[in-house]
């Protein structure tokens, strides 16, 4: 068992530098002064500089694309685009060639993920058989399979029949599973090509109206209480939706309901359609400088409970072409912690201890992860996060981890660089580089 000390580091952010004294997988030791200890006795030494260190990222929505799209990216590829962007866990979404409806799917992502080991990687399950929309998936076996599924989506699709959606809601409660819903109303997004709106109308691509996302979370949250069973929201993209789970969340009787907004939606806005890039094209569209700021909002008052990526590689071929045949998605991993900094951090809206919560503590709960998301503190795993705080750095996607280059971002000077991060005890990235 191998014992690290972060040397220089401030948990939360508050206070005089501390030293962190890692012992196996947890945290053995917080104070000032430890390696003066001769009895320390550590096998590496992490100098940190005043680093602020946070509980690792939990990052319930991400792509990886294997099997079938290797070339877009691969377990191994996009976990360490997770390592190097202060991740120890992530949530690997079901749309993949084949679809992650069945045991064998959810279980040779799960253990390639092990075989990796820079992140812990937990696949998501289909909620229908084949993303179709039509039939439950064998939710109950993907459940019982050595990868343990507890989250379910058809992201990239929405679970448009209210009786599927229901019975998901109703059979995941018996396992205490969580269905996590793409919210489009498909028969309002026909053809859809952009943020229904000004810049879209003028541009002539064919709108995706706010109404289509926030009829379904509106519906889903009554189907949620109805059933008891437990919802999440994936990637919130309307100031109306924020106005709907606000609603929801003030009544007494709730479900369970939480929900995710990505950085992309924090930052950008459909001002990005001007250059018909698709770089810019994802699902849910960006949206106006309202919905921006209302998630900002909503973020910071626990309305929204969390930050997650719907980080989404896409081969060359698939995104350099004209906008209608590019497919929708955007890289997140690496990029997240600079956004959410700077819009959350910086705009006074979040402390670190905040973004803690936001990218830790909740979406491990909302996950049932109990190695995650944990306190810094004596005694609990050390999967962890060092950053500096008032490092930039400027993204650069042919630089990033992933195979795929699609970052919306290309360019941008973001505050907030990972200095480490470790997963259970073990340095999986420093100072911009992986360790396997
Ligand atoms: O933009 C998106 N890309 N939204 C989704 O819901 C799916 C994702 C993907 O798989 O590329």
């Amino acid at each position: 068992m191998s014992r690290v000390l972060l040397k220089d580091v401030r948990p939360y952010g508050v206070g005089d530098p501390v030293d962190v004294l890692v012992d196996g997988e947890v945290i053995a030791e917080i104070g000032p002064g430890l390696e003066l200890d001769p009895a320390a006795n550590v096998d590496e030494i992490v100098h940190a500089g005043g680093a602020v260190v946070l509980p690792g990222f939990v990052d319930l929505h991400t792509h990886l694309r294997e099997p079938g799209r290797e070339d877009a990216e691969t377990v191994e590829t996009g976990s360490a685009a997770a390592a190097l962007g202060g991740y120890t866990a992530v949530f690997a979404m079901a749309n993949t060639d084949p679809v992650a409806d069945n045991a064998v799917i959810v279980e040779h992502v799960w253990r390639r993920g092990r075989e990796v080991g820079l992140v812990d990687v937990h696949p998501v399950g289909a909620v229908t058989v084949g993303l179709k929309g039509e039939k439950l998936a064998e939710l109950g076996t993907m459940r019982r399979s050595a990868a343990e599924v507890r989250v379910f989506s058809d992201d990239g699709h929405c679970v448009h029949d209210p009786l599927i959606m229901r019975r998901a809601l109703e059979y995941t409660k018996s396992f205490g599973g969580v269905v996590a819903q793409h919210a489009e109303e498909p028969r309002l997004t026909v053809g859809a090509q952009a943020h229904e709106g000004a810049n879209a109308a003028r541009l002539g691509l064919a709108g995706w109206p706010a109404p289509a996302e926030e009829a379904i979370v509106a519906r889903d949250c009554l189907l949620a209480g109805h059933t008891g069973g437990t919802l999440h929201i994936c990637h919130v993209s309307t100031e109306g939706t924020a106005e709907i789970l606000r609603w929801w969340k003030s009544r007494e009787a709730a479900g369970r309901v939480s929900a995710e907004v990505t950085p992309h939606h924090l930052l950008l806005t459909d001002d990005r359609l001007e250059t018909y890039d698709p770089v810019n094209k994802v699902n849910p569209p960006l949206r106006t400088d309202a919905d921006v700021l209302a998630l900002r909002r909503a973020l910071a008052d626990g309305t929204v409970d969390c930050v997650a990526t719907d980080h989404a590689p896409h081969a060359a071929q698939d995104k350099d072409c004209e906008w209608s045949a590019a497919k929708p998605g955007m890289l997140g991993l690496q990029t997240a912690l600079g956004i959410v900094v700077q819009t959350m951090v910086r705009t006074g809206l979040l402390d670190w201890r905040g973004v803690a919560r936001v990218m830790s503590q909740r979406p491990a709960e909302i996950a049932g992860l109990t190695d995650q998301g944990r306190p810094v503190a004596v005694g609990e795993p050390a999967n962890l996060v060092l950053v500096d705080p008032d490092a930039e750095w400027t993204v650069r996607g042919a630089e990033l981890a992933s195979l795929g280059e699609n970052s919306p971002f290309e360019g941008m000077q973001l505050p907030g660089r990972v200095v480490a991060t470790l997963l259970r005890g073990k340095v999986t990235a420093h100072e911009g580089k992986v360790r396997r």
